[in-house]
């Protein structure tokens, strides 16, 4: 069934990309009240590993505790409030995290333990002045934070639906071949407003398009097109003939995951979509991660990682084959969007208009719209059954 929009629609405002008052309010309305992803269990593997995660002006230590659990603290010491982190990664060795302006120190569940050089103080109770806590999730290894005190959205329910299609992946168990992080001067949302459509694909990504040959129609799905009906198998995007992952030549060099639902995989690619944070897009031998994280109104930080078969040789992956299609994409799309982020500056006060094929565009402008509005929307109402990357 085409979603296609059948009459010209605005965009959001141009000014909703380019004022920094307007970020701050999204930051308080989505990126501190959604579940966002922090990065893969096995970063954090033995007691007192710890990375910060900073997220807007908030920051976040997450850490293994001595039982072996995450634990996620709002970086700032109950004392007068300093950073505690001296590095954005590390190990508090000693079981403890010092502050080092005047050195309490919290053990790794977040308790206070020491406060050295105070006198009896009537009315302080040590255990009123622990650090205090960020919600944490897991699933399937991925590792996602909420920083509201009382998350509006319950984590099962806010993943269940599109993680549900990466189900016969051994999602807990993938191993990280390769991660890096790009920073691109653009605004968050145009990163999604990207990825969301397919109008750009057949002028941007050239090799994409010969993988996977919808692509190269400008549309995420055949039916978006008026007049064009068949069974989603039909319509939706696959790869080309031949062809077995997103990889240099389209064939895979790593072990295959086993019992992969052939519905799933059939297209050769499945997608899932956690707005504003992060997708994930699964093959036959990989699985991908490009996430994203707000700097400042006109930059973002995009990070992408490949996960293989928890028995892959890692040391022995080539890893040129293995990354160049992901990369090559995820940088053209970082280009276009910066033209269209230095562009819409120069006419601060307009907006655009979406064609037929951006309905996914739509759903996600709308949903930035509601929670701005102050609605709990816990994902936007996506059009399409077939998430893709374009
Ligand atoms: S601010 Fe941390 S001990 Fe004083
Ligand atoms: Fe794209």
């Amino acid at each position: 069934m085409s979603h296609a929009l059948h009459s010209a629609v605005p965009t959001l405002p141009f000014e909703w990309y380019l004022d920094q008052a307007h970020f701050q309010r999204e930051l308080d309305a989505i990126w501190y009240r959604d579940w966002l992803y922090a990065g893969r269990e096995s970063l954090w593997l033995r007691e007192g590993d710890f990375r910060v995660v900073t997220i807007g002006t908030r920051r976040v230590i997450v850490l293994r505790d001595g039982n072996g659990e995450l634990q996620a603290f709002h970086d700032s010491c109950r004392h007068r409030g300093s950073s505690l982190c001296t590095a954005e990664a590390g190990r508090f060795a000693t079981g403890r995290i010092t502050c080092p302006y005047h050195q309490w120190s919290y053990a790794l569940d977040g308790a206070l333990i020491s406060t050295p050089r105070r006198p009896a103080l009537e009315g302080f109770d040590p255990a009123d002045h622990g650090l205090q806590r960020v919600s944490i999730a897991r699933w399937g290894g991925f590792v996602f934070l909420n920083l509201d005190p009382a998350p509006g959205h319950d984590p099962e329910a806010a993943f269940a639906v599109e993680m549900a299609g990466l189900a016969s992946w051994p999602l807990d168990r993938l191993r990280s071949a390769h991660t890096e992080t790009h920073v691109k001067a653009f605004n968050w949302k145009v990163f999604w407003d990207n990825y969301l459509e397919c109008v750009h694909c057949p002028g941007v990504h050239p090799q994409l398009c010969d993988l996977v040959p919808v692509y190269g129609t400008g549309q995420l799905r055949l039916d978006d097109a008026p007049g064009v009906q068949g069974a989603a198998a039909e319509v939706e995007p696959r790869l080309r003939d031949g062809a077995r992952s997103w990889t240099s030549d389209g064939q895979c060099r790593l072990p295959e995951f086993d019992g992969l639902d052939p519905q799933a995989i059939g297209p050769g690619m499945r997608f899932a979509t956690f707005v504003p944070s992060v997708f994930m897009v699964a093959h036959r031998d990989y699985v991908r991660t490009v996430s994203v994280r707000p700097i400042d109104v006109d930059h973002t930080e995009v990070s992408i990682e490949w996960l293989v078969h928890p028995d892959a040789d890692t040391a022995a992956i080539d890893l040129a084959h293995l990354t160049d299609v992901g990369r090559t994409v995820v940088l053209e799309d970082a280009r276009v969007s910066e033209f269209a982020q230095r562009g819409m500056r120069t006419r601060p006060g307009a907006n655009g208009v979406l064609m037929p094929q951006e309905y996914d565009v739509r759903a996600f402008q709308t949903w930035v719209a509601a929670r701005l509005r102050g609605d709990a929307l816990a994902a936007p109402v996506w059009e399409g059954d077939v998430r893709v990357e374009s």
